[in-house]
């Protein structure tokens, strides 16, 4: 060969390279747009903050423009609760929620409502566990509960379209459901949860209505996932609304582990067989709170993240190859703000990295493995 011919044969073979990456560089380069691409929508939780404040925010612009790079979809991460919005039994307060869903509309986001009942006594407000329902408990726990649901769901009307409506109801150590004041009043947990989804249907009939919980595919969700589907069969007996399991998605690496692949691989089997039960029965999916706990990693940056994103990659490939899963949603940006900071401190006191976005609001692996997920998943039925 001369050199002529072995140059434009170089030049060929390199055109036809590049002729082969093209599709690559139009690959959607957002996770909003990898997840537009098979039918659903991508999205985060935020929270209120004042002006100023360093917060996962909607007025830090920092945060916000993550927030407008890749979400379609929002959800707060504590001003729709109880404790936020109903500060005492007579009275409601909206001031923070109502700032953020503005935002949200005006900023062209769809949003999430979490929750409209937390359903563990932990997380109701102190009044909510001590409530006196007088001399007929079963009906003034109703009322307050219905009421509740009514204020807050006709406030929003179209605004949000998916509530979680049930949160956490299940006790993760048992598999039974956990009891709480209203339930006592009522006569069971069962009572409780029906009325909540049966309000919220007839309250906004065009909403998604969700049970939210945290089985996961770890060890030692056994008794969780068992508990979550013997509800979802309950509802299913009893005629209660509920279209979808928000599958929570708080993964994680808790014991030393080398190889998140590896560990993957074993925990997939047992993981699909609770989703193929979940989704037979007829519920659809969505990841409502995923991040990635990463006790079990080492420290080191460079094999925590891979770690990380290994993980993270095949669990959401497992998640995404079900057409009946849509919104996907992340619990938090940035590592920044990720409350697993508090929740979870890792032993050796180095910051969680459980987040697409770093301390310093840079992506990482995590957000790379997220994007090819997202854009490689079957598409969403329905
Ligand atoms: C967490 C928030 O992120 C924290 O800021 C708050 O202190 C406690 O609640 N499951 C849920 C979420 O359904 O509401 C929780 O959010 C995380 C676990």
């Amino acid at each position: 060969m001369t050199m002529i011919d072995r140059r434009s044969v170089l030049a060929g073979s390199a055109a036809l390279l590049a002729a082969q990456a093209a599709p690559a560089a139009t690959a959607p380069d957002t996770l909003k747009a990898a997840a537009a691409a098979r039918g659903r929508r991508f999205g985060s939780a935020f929270a209120w903050a004042p002006p100023g404040r360093d917060a996962g925010s909607f007025a830090n612009p920092a945060y916000a423009a993550l927030l407008r790079r890749d979400c379609a979809v929002l959800v707060a991460e504590n001003q729709m609760k109880w404790q936020a919005v109903r500060p005492a039994p007579d009275r409601f307060d909206f001031a923070q929620f109502d700032a953020m869903v503005d935002w949200a509309m005006g900023n062209g986001f769809a949003m999430r409502g979490h929750t409209l009942l937390w359903a563990y006594s932990k997380w109701f407000p102190a009044w909510l566990n001590g409530a006196d329902f007088g001399a007929r408990p079963a009906t003034e726990a109703a009322r307050i509960l219905t009421q509740h649901i009514d204020t807050v769901t006709k406030r929003y009307g179209r605004k949000i379209h998916s509530y979680d409506v049930v949160n956490e109801a299940v006790d993760p150590d048992t598999g039974t459901l956990r009891e709480t004041s209203l339930s006592r009043a009522m006569g069971g947990t069962l009572p409780v949860l029906d009325l909540a989804f049966r309000t919220a249907r007839a309250a906004v009939p065009h909403a998604e209505l969700v049970y939210n919980d945290y089985m996961s595919w770890e060890d030692g969700n056994e008794k969780h996932r068992a508990g979550v589907l013997s509800l979802l069969e309950a509802f299913r007996r009893r005629g209660t609304p509920v279209d979808t399991l928000g599958v929570q998605s708080h993964i994680g690496l808790f014991q030393p582990t080398t190889d998140a692949g590896v560990l993957a691989k074993r925990l997939e089997p047992e993981w699909r067989r609770f989703l193929d039960r979940v989704t037979a029965m007829g519920y659809r999916l969505i990841i409502t709170e995923f991040d990635v706990r990463d006790r079990g990693l080492p420290a080191a940056i460079g094999p925590r993240d891979r770690g990380v994103a290994d993980f993270a990659r095949a669990y959401l490939d497992i998640m995404l190859s079900y057409p009946q899963l849509g919104d996907v949603l992340a619990w938090g940006l940035s590592d920044r703000y990720s409350w697993l900071r508090g929740f979870e401190p890792r032993p050796d006191g180095a910051v969680a990295r459980g987040c697409p976005y770093d301390l310093d609001l840079n992506p990482k692996p995590l957000r790379t493995a997220m994007l090819s997920a997202l854009a490689t998943g079957t598409r969403r039925a329905g």
